[in-house]
């Protein structure tokens, strides 16, 4: 069974990247983490790369001058190691056209809300602010406009009495753990 070679881009703890080396250690899974990207050296998923044995790359964006100079620097190492497939994970930079329209199919983003409720970057809180009854996770293919590519597949997880921000997020993590690992084998499916 091939194996797509796949990039995991990361800006802090990485929870969703360890759930990803995971499904990818299992035999039948159609897929492999190649290579980590962090724009932040002080990223927690660093450490998950070098455990797992996996080349991890720190590509600071305060070092480029424009957004399109730090995703360049970014496309060249994708290249350097055949990347076909790339896995936003926590991964806190908006991305240029450029590097958007090159990933066109093959990139996916995981957000943490029943998108196309809650964009952004405050998902969770904004779900509690908005006193919805249920919130959770998507995966969805990486476009231009931001949270808004096709959705590949959500999870549910409900909103209880006295949830705060945290014990929220901390819920939907549990089900991101399951989902992504899901979302990316559907994404190999479909393109294969
Ligand atoms: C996740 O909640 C994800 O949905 C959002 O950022 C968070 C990253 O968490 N985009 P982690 O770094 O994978 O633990």
């Amino acid at each position: 069974m091939k194996k797509h070679r796949v990039a995991v881009l990361i800006s802090g703890s990485g929870s969703n990247l360890q759930a990803l080396i995971d499904a990818c250690q299992t035999t039948d899974y159609p897929a492999e983490i190649v290579l980590v990207i962090s724009n932040k050296e002080t990223a927690y998923g660093i450490t998950r790369a070098a455990n797992a044995k996996i080349p991890a790359h720190i590509i600071r964006h305060v070092d480029y001058p424009t957004r399109e100079e730090f995703d360049a620097a970014m496309n060249e190492v994708l290249q350097q190691y055949n990347v076909e497939i790339i896995c936003l994970a926590g991964f806190m930079r908006l991305l240029s056209a450029g590097f958007v329209q090159k990933w066109a199919g093959k990139m996916l983003n995981i957000h943490p809300s029943l998108l196309p409720n809650f964009k952004g970057a405050h998902a969770v809180a904004d779900a509690l602010a908005a006193g919805a009854k249920e919130s959770g996770c998507t995966v969805h293919l990486v476009s231009e406009e931001v949270d808004a590519g096709e959705i590949i597949t959500q999870s549910k997880v409900p909103i209880l009495a006295g949830d705060i921000e945290e014990i929220l997020h901390q819920r939907i993590h549990e089900q991101e753990h399951i989902l992504y690992p899901l979302a990316l084998k559907k994404l190999i499916a479909q393109i294969q």
